[in-house]
C-alpha cells in the first residue's frame, strides 16, 4: 500500500471518526493535504461548497464554469450560494480545446476579473482540466478549486495539479500543472452520473488497485454491484473514492511534475490515450483506460516484466464493470504505434510505458517508472488484446 510522501500528510478526520491520523487506513481519512491543496472527500460535502471556497481564498472573487450537463445539477446552486456568475460550455470532450480555452479566458476579461479571482471548477475531467488551464494562465495564473462530479474526475483528474487541452495531435498535449487550493469531493454526485459514466470511471478505481493497493483492487472485485447501483451507499461511495485519492496522494506527493514515480499511474494510458483518440473520443477515458490496462500488462508479460496472469486478472475484473477490453479492428497497431510516439510520455520518439510487475508492484525501470518497448512486442500485445 502506498504511504503519503513528505508533502502528503493526512489532516486528523473529523470528530465523528477522530482516529490518530497515523493510525488511519485510507478510506477512514475525509482529508489530504497535498501541493498546497486541501482535499475534503465527504458524503455531503457540496452543501458546505461556498463556505469552503471562500475559506480557501479570502477575499477572492469566484466565478464558476461547467459543462451543460452538470451547470443545472451541480453548478448553479454552486453558484448562486457564492453570488457568482456562472459559465457554461458544451458537454463532451470536443469542449477541451484550445478554442475553448479562449472562449472562457474571453468571459473572464470581459467581466474585468483582477487576479483576485477564484475559478470554480464544477464537473467531470473534461471541465476540470479546461476551467484549471483557464485559471492557470488568467493573468499568468489566478487561484482554482476543483469540485469533481464523474468518478474519473474525483478520482484522477482534479487531484495533482495536471490541467490542459487536447489538440489534434492527441490528448492533453497543451496545459500546466496548475495546483487547486481546494478538491471538494462529494461521494454522493456519483448517484446523479449516468451509469456508463460511473463505470468508466471504476477503470481508474481498478488502476489504483492495480498499481498500488492490493486490499482495493479485491475490495473492488468483492464489491463490483453496489459500486454500481443507483442508489450507491454514503459509506461504500466514500470508501471507494477515499481509497483511491488515498494512492494518488501518495504517488503524486513525492513526484509533483513526474519525473519519476508519477508515470506509475499512467499504467494502461499510452495504449489508451492512443484508442481514445482514435475512437473520436467515442470512447469514454475510463473505457479506452480500461482496454490500455489489459493491452499494456500484456506487453508486460511478453517483455517478462509481469507476472504472468494480470492481464487476465485486470482484464476480469473490468470485464465485471461492463467496461471493454478488447481493441476493436478499425483501431490499427500502425495507428495506435504512431500516437503512442506523439504522446507526452514518449522520449526521443520512442514510446514509453508504465508496466506493473506484480499487483500492485510497478517496474521502477532504473527511477523511470515508464520503459520504451519495441515495436514487435507491442504489435503482439495488441494482437493478443482483439
Ligand atoms: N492522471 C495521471 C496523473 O495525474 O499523473
Amino acid at each position: 500500500m502506498v504511504s503519503g510522501g513528505h508533502d502528503a500528510r493526512y489532516i486528523p478526520p473529523g470528530a465523528a471518526h477522530a482516529l490518530d491520523s497515523a493510525q488511519a487506513t485510507p478510506h477512514e481519512t475525509d482529508e489530504w493535504s497535498l501541493h498546497g491543496a486541501r482535499i475534503v472527500v465527504r458524503a455531503g460535502a457540496l452543501a458546505d461548497a461556498a463556505t469552503l471556497v471562500r475559506e480557501c481564498a479570502p477575499g477572492c472573487r469566484p466565478i464558476v464554469i461547467a459543462d451543460s450537463n452538470v451547470a443545472p445539477l451541480h453548478a448553479a446552486p454552486i453558484a448562486a450560494a457564492l453570488n457568482a456568475d456562472l459559465l457554461v460550455f458544451p458537454a463532451g470532450e470536443a469542449s477541451k480545446t484550445r478554442e475553448q480555452w479562449s472562449a472562457l479566458t474571453d468571459e473572464l476579461l470581459a467581466r474585468q476579473l483582477g487576479r483576485d479571482t477564484v475559478v470554480v471548477a464544477v464537473g467531470g475531467g473534461v471541465c476540470g482540466d479546461l476551467a484549471g488551464f483557464v485559471a492557470a494562465t488568467y493573468l499568468r495564473g489566478v487561484p482554482v478549486v476543483q469540485v469533481p462530479t464523474s468518478l474519473v474526475a474525483m478520482i484522477d483528474a482534479a487531484i495533482g495539479g495536471k490541467t490542459g487541452v487536447d489538440t489534434r495531435h492527441g490528448k492533453n498535449l497543451v496545459g500546466a500543472f496548475h495546483q487547486p487550493r481546494l478538491v471538494l469531493v462529494d461521494p454522493l454526485a456519483l448517484r446523479s452520473l449516468p451509469a456508463a459514466h460511473r463505470r468508466a470511471g471504476m477503470a481508474e478505481a481498478i488502476k489504483h488497485g492495480a498499481i498500488a493497493d492490493e486490499s482495493y483492487f479485491h475490495w473492488i472485485a468483492a464489491h463490483g454491484a453496489a459500486l454500481l447501483s443507483p442508489s450507491l451507499a454514503p459509506s461504500l461511495a466514500e470508501r471507494l473514492v477515499r481509497s483511491s485519492v488515498a494512492v494518488k496522494v501518495g504517488v503524486v506527493a513525492g513526484d509533483e511534475r513526474e519525473g519519476g514515480r508519477r508515470r506509475i499511474l499512467n499504467f494502461g494510458h499510452t495504449i489508451g490515450h492512443a484508442i481514445e483518440h482514435l475512437s473520436g473520443y467515442t470512447l469514454l477515458h475510463g473505457e479506452a483506460i480500461a482496454i490500455g490496462m489489459v493491452a499494456e500488462a500484456r506487453l508486460g508479460e511478453l517483455a517478462e516484466v509481469t507476472l504472468p496472469g494480470l492481464a487476465e486478472d485486470v482484464a476480469e475484473l473490468c470485464a465485471a464493470f461492463g467496461l471493454p477490453v478488447r481493441i476493436a479492428p478499425e483501431f490499427s497497431a500502425d495507428a495506435i504505434l504512431a500516437l503512442a510516439r506523439g504522446d507526452k510520455k514518449s522520449r526521443e520518439g520512442a514510446a514509453e510505458y508504465a508496466l506493473p510487475l506484480r499487483l500492485a508492484e510497478m517496474n521502477e525501470g532504473n527511477g523511470r517508472f515508464s520503459l520504451p518497448m519495441d515495436d514487435a512486442l507491442v504489435r503482439a500485445a495488441l494482437d493478443a488484446t482483439r
